[in-house]
């Protein structure tokens, strides 16, 4: 074994990072063996070091000083898990501008500072690693980068957020209301007090710039691209769109090329059931990418959790030991300038649910009104109850852009016989 060793510095005692020291307690041995040289977690930085996280670790690796990590020359790999833009961002600038290789797991930071922290690692020469901010434990970004780097992308499909996915795979299976769902799974501590983030669709949106950037080389901010959330569907549409089209519902990001143009896009998507991607339920993620020359490709696996999230943080770290010298590529840089397609103009197909009065003529009026914007439907239910005054009206269109169904079920929602508003859930015909 080589007799220099390879001293970690780790920025945040929380959860991943309680997983990170396990898994260098536990396989060490393995670990050495497999980079063939002594590594040594040789300090670990947080505000509070008293509280016991269950884990083993000797007191005198312990600081609250991160300059303890950031000054040490001997340490050459910093693991940033704290998390958030400040301090985060500055500990890994300055970290990288130390001459120190970093890991991270922030999304967050990567998704909105990507230009500034990728170059600077450039510049100093180091590598900035993250498989962890995209499905957690799932080895996604690497093979994403590497191994399927001789391929143009068609397309990158992600489940990548697991809060919503454990509340529609609930709905589905058991004909649930989303918030009522969504409290249980606050109560289990699947979701978040907050769960803004995950429900409206930020934390998938973060997640596919990373995996935008990654597969198709366009760093593409959230600003520009359309990004809702789960809230507004019903155990109705779950169930019709399940029972009679044969439909899941997944909160899916979405980027793929359509001609010369990118739609990078975050929103329900129904997805046929045949569909490998239909078969990622619970807190589960999958992310199906389909390149030129490889084909469909899925990874699956949990997207987030201590120790999945640490081994994809231990991963980076043995990666970077074994191929330190090696410099950083993100993507073809030639489809860098690929614009963005405006979602007015993104092309699909559209289940529609409207709630009307069961009066004669309705039907009448809102396929006058679709065939104005040249929307034609593929498949009209209308539910029988005499004993409600309004009924929903199940639809299926042929493809139409964002734009005319827009415009459309604005004046759809206008007519007095709409007695609420309508919703559209976007179908996945790739
Ligand atoms: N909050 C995320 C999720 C996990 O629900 O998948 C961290 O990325």
């Amino acid at each position: 074994m080589n007799s220099q060793p390879i001293n970690i510095g780790l920025i945040g005692f929380g959860t991943i990072g309680s997983g990170v020291i396990e898994i260098f307690n536990q396989n060490l041995d393995l670990i050495q063996k497999k980079v063939g040289k002594e590594v040594n977690l040789k300090k670990i930085v947080d505000l509070d070091i008293e509280t016991d996280r269950g884990v083993e670790i000797s007191s005198d690796k312990l600081s609250t000083d991160v300059k303890d990590i950031l000054e040490d020359p001997e340490i050459s790999i910093v693991i940033e898990l704290i998390g958030g833009y400040e301090p985060a961002r500055s500990f890994i600038i300055k970290a990288l501008e130390n001459g120190k290789h970093v890991v991270t797991a922030n999304k967050a930071l990567l998704a909105k500072h990507w230009e500034e922290i990728t170059a600077t690692a450039e510049r100093n020469n180091v590598r900035i690693s993250f498989e962890a901010s995209v499905g957690g434990g799932i080895p996604l970004l690497q093979p994403l980068n590497e191994s399927l780097a001789a391929n143009n992308f068609e397309g990158i499909y992600g489940i990548i957020n697991g809060t919503a996915n454990y509340i529609l795979t609930k709905m589905s299976e058991e004909g649930l209301k989303f918030d009522d769902v969504l409290k249980e799974a606050q109560e289990k501590g699947y979701a978040e007090q907050d769960p803004t983030f995950d429900i409206e669709g930020h934390d998938t949106a973060q997640k596919l710039i990373i995996l935008t950037m990654l597969g198709f080389g366009n760093y593409v901010t959230q600003e520009k691209f359309h990004v809702e959330g789960i809230t507004k569907i019903t155990p109705q549409d779950i169930e019709f769109t399940s029972k009679t089209l044969r439909y899941v519902t997944k909160l899916l990001g979405i980027s793929r090329k359509v001609g010369n143009e990118l739609e990078v896009r975050v929103h329900p998507t129904l997805i046929p059931k045949t569909h490998l991607l239909a078969s990622v339920n619970d807190v589960f993620n999958g992310v199906y990418m389909v390149g030129d020359a490889v084909g469909p490709v899925m990874m699956y696996g949990q997207g987030a959790g201590m120790m999945p999230t640490a081994s994809a943080v231990v991963g980076d770290c043995i990666d970077i030991i074994s191929n330190s010298q090696k410099g950083i590529t993100y993507g073809p840089p030639q489809s860098r300038e690929t614009p963005v397609k405006n979602m007015d103009n993104v092309i699909s197909r559209y289940y529609i649910r409207l709630t009307a009065l069961d009066q004669p003529g309705v039907l009448h009026k809102i396929s006058g009104i679709l065939s104005e914007y040249n929307i034609s439907l593929e498949s009209v239910n209308q539910e029988q109850n005499e004993a409600e005054p309004s009924l929903p009206i199940f639809m299926v269109t042929h493809e139409a852009s964002e734009k005319n169904i827009n415009a459309a079920l604005s004046q759809i929602d206008e007519l007095k016989e709409i007695t609420a508003p309508s919703l559209f859930i976007r179908i996945l015909d790739e």
